[in-house]
Order: C-alpha cells, then sequence, then structure tokens
C-alpha cells in the first residue's frame, strides 16, 4: 500500500512512522509530506531513505491511504484535496471532529460505523482516546450516566515546540515559550483556549467527541484538563456514576478482559499506572480502582496511556489496519 504521512517531522508523525514500521503495516512505498521547510529533507523507514514531498507532490503520487498530523488549518485545506483523489485520509488534527458527516474512531470503541464510502476520518483527541477505550466495556455493563474527569497531560501532546521549551527552562536556556506560562516545576491549568462558557477547548472535546464515540448522547461528562511537566504519557482521575450497580472485581476482570487496556491495580504492592512506564507502549492502563463512597453506583479510576501512541499515532494506525482487513481503501464513492 502506498503510504502517505502528512506532518512526517512532527511528533506525531514521527511517531506514525515508528508504529506503521513496527506493526508491519504493509507500507510498499512511503510519502512523507512536511511544510516547506523540509522540503528535500531524508527520512529513514525500515532502512530506507525517503526524500520529504509537499502536498501537492503527494497528492500526484496517488497514495492509497494518507495518515495526517499537521494541525488544524493544513487538514482542513488539503484533506478534501486527498479525498477528492480518492485518497483515504485519517486526520489527528481537530478539524474534522465534530463533523456530523465525518466518522470519529477509537477502534476498540466503534470501528464498525466505518464504511468504504468514508474518505475523511477523524482520529479524536488524546485524551479522549484514553478515556473512552475505559469506558466503553464499563458502558456496555453497568450503562455510564455520568463521567467527572480531571487530566494530568504531557508537553508531548503540544508538539516539537513545547518539548523544547520544558528541557530549555529545565537547562536555564532564555528560548521560545508556546505555553503562557512557565511549564519546568508548574502545573498549568488551561489547554487550548477558552471558550464561551468558561471551559477550554481542550475540555470541551472530551465532553463533545466521548459522546460521538460512544453513540449515546446521554452520557453527562465534565472536565477539567491540566498541563504538567511530564513526558511520556497523560494521565487522567475518572470518577464514573453507573446507572447500575457494580462489582470492583467484575470491574476488574471487565477491563482486563477489554483489548487494548492493561489493570495495574496492586496498591498492596504500590502498582499503579505512571506516565514512565506507559511511555512507548501502545496500551491503555487503569489502576487505583476504588468505590467513590459519597455516592452510589460510582467508581474512581486513574488512567494512564501514551499520547503519542494510542492517543494518536497508534489508534490513526489501527484505523488504517481495520479499514485494509475490511477491504475498505480505496473502495469509496470518490475512488
Ligand atoms: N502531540 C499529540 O499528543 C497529539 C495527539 C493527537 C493529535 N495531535 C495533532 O497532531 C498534529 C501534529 O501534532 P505534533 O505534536 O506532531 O506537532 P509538531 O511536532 O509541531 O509537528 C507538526 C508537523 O506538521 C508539519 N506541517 C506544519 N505545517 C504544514 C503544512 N502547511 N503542510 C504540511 N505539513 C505541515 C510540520 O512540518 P515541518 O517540520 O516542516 O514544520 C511537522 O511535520 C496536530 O494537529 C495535533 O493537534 C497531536
Amino acid at each position: 500500500m502506498k503510504v502517505a504521512v502528512v506532518g512526517a517531522t512532527g511528533l506525531v508523525g514521527t511517531k506514525m512512522l515508528q508504529v506503521l514500521a513496527e506493526r508491519n503495516f504493509p507500507v510498499t512505498e512511503l510519502i512523507p509530506v512536511a511544510s516547506s521547510k523540509s522540503i528535500g529533507k531524508e527520512i529513514t523507514f525500515k532502512g530506507r531513505q525517503f526524500k520529504v514531498v509537499s502536498v501537492e507532490d503527494a497528492i500526484k503520487q496517488k497514495p492509497d491511504v494518507a495518515l495526517f498530523s499537521a494541525g488544524g488549518s493544513t487538514s482542513l485545506e488539503q484533506a478534501p484535496l486527498f479525498a477528492e483523489a480518492g485518497i483515504t485520509v485519517i486526520d489527528n488534527s481537530s478539524a474534522w471532529r465534530m463533523d456530523p458527516t465525518k466518522k470519529l474512531v477509537v477502534p476498540e470503541v466503534n470501528a464498525d460505523v466505518l464504511t468504504a464510502d468514508d474518505k475523511i476520518i477523524a482520529n479524536p483527541n488524546c485524551s479522549t482516546i484514553q478515556m473512552v477505550v475505559a469506558l466503553k466495556p464499563l458502558h456496555d455493563h453497568y450503562k455510564i450516566k455520568r463521567v467527572v474527569v480531571s487530566t494530568y497531560q504531557s508537553v508531548t501532546g503540544t508538539g516539537v515546540k513545547a518539548v523544547d521549551q520544558l528541557f530549555n527552562e529545565r537547562k536555564g536556556i532564555d528560548g521560545p515559550k508556546v505555553y503562557p506560562y512557565t511549564i519546568d516545576l508548574n502545573v498549568i491549568p488551561q489547554i487550548d483556549v477558552f471558550t464561551e462558557n468558561g471551559y477550554t477547548k481542550e475540555e470541551m472535546k472530551m465532553i463533545l467527541e466521548t459522546k460521538k464515540i460512544m453513540g449515546d448522547d446521554s452520557i453527562k461528562v465534565t472536565a477539567t484538563t491540566v498541563r504538567i511537566p511530564v513526558m511520556g504519557g497523560h494521565s487522567e482521575s475518572v470518577n464514573i456514576e453507573f446507572l447500575h450497580d457494580f462489582d470492583l472485581s467484575e470491574v476488574r476482570t471487565l477491563l482486563s478482559n477489554s483489548p487494548g487496556i492493561v489493570v495495574v491495580d496492586d496498591t498492596a504492592n504500590l502498582k499503579y499506572p505512571m506516565p514512565l512506564d506507559a511511555h512507548d507502549k501502545d496500551e491503555v492502563f487503569v489502576g487505583r480502582l476504588r468505590r467513590d463512597e459519597t455516592q452510589d453506583n460510582t467508581l474512581n479510576c486513574w488512567i494512564v496511556s501514551d499520547n503519542l501512541r494510542k492517543g494518536a499515532a497508534t489508534n490513526a494506525v489501527q484505523i488504517a489496519e481495520y479499514l485494509a482487513a475490511k477491504n475498505l481503501i480505496g473502495q469509496g464513492i470518490e475512488a
């Protein structure tokens, strides 16, 4: 399969190349794409060198599938051009996620909504992906009424420049800043811009995307999203109220038996999920499972995952794998 990676020089794009190689996705030809400043740069993939090209050149080469991670405005402009040429786009930005004509997919939850007619498929927000992977088996058994989530998000979620800011600050170098404040030794309770209701866009993404992916508008979600000076993954404290009561050991079994989840919940031995342990892994790690003793049918838990992998690259590649396995690439109406 001819595969274009748009944003191949970025944090997510680099991880996509790594995940495509590791999972042995059947890439016959790689087309790396980035901004004009990177054209001609060499990218190594499975020991072979590929030159970065422009989006226009990439479309001319007619890839079967294009994995986009080059920001929302690039996606809004370029993804339709790929789709019109019959190329299946899997997009990591927020550009298409809430478009009612586009599918928003986490394979463990709702891959079955995909058809050959879907030419632009949206990859959800990283914090939302790891949360819905854990919510899905619980919703199927106990029906979720309300979720209260607070996030502790890695600087890798903001891209290369944010990682540079953290390490510059740590070394005492006065470099460019992508956050409005110092991030090293600090906690910033703002991710993305504020909206009129006082929530940030990141918080609204978690609220709205969860309902869309789970296919259930009745699930109430409220979120506080926070940036912390950590690499390796996002962590989430999640309080879940169900319609029906649950048994804690059954919750552990349900989660352990669900695809993509690893339960790390052995407090006697101080075992719980942490970003250092989740780094460069594909799974969603769940622990600190306990009843909320202040309210009936309510569970507290702690969810950690590598935002660049399951939160972005791995989820996108899993969507491509599903499409390939079901023969849904290159078959659609626009093809
Ligand atoms: N980081 C995460 O955890 C995460 C998770 C989910 C989704 N995302 C989304 O993924 C996207 C990329 O994030 P990132 O963290 O990888 O950012 P990043 O490290 O800043 O990389 C951005 C990439 O986009 C390329 N690019 C920029 N403008 C372009 C243009 N006009 N045409 C073609 N390529 C262009 C850049 O190329 P140059 O190197 O040439 O500038 C670079 O390859 C964003 O939309 C982000 O919201 C990120």
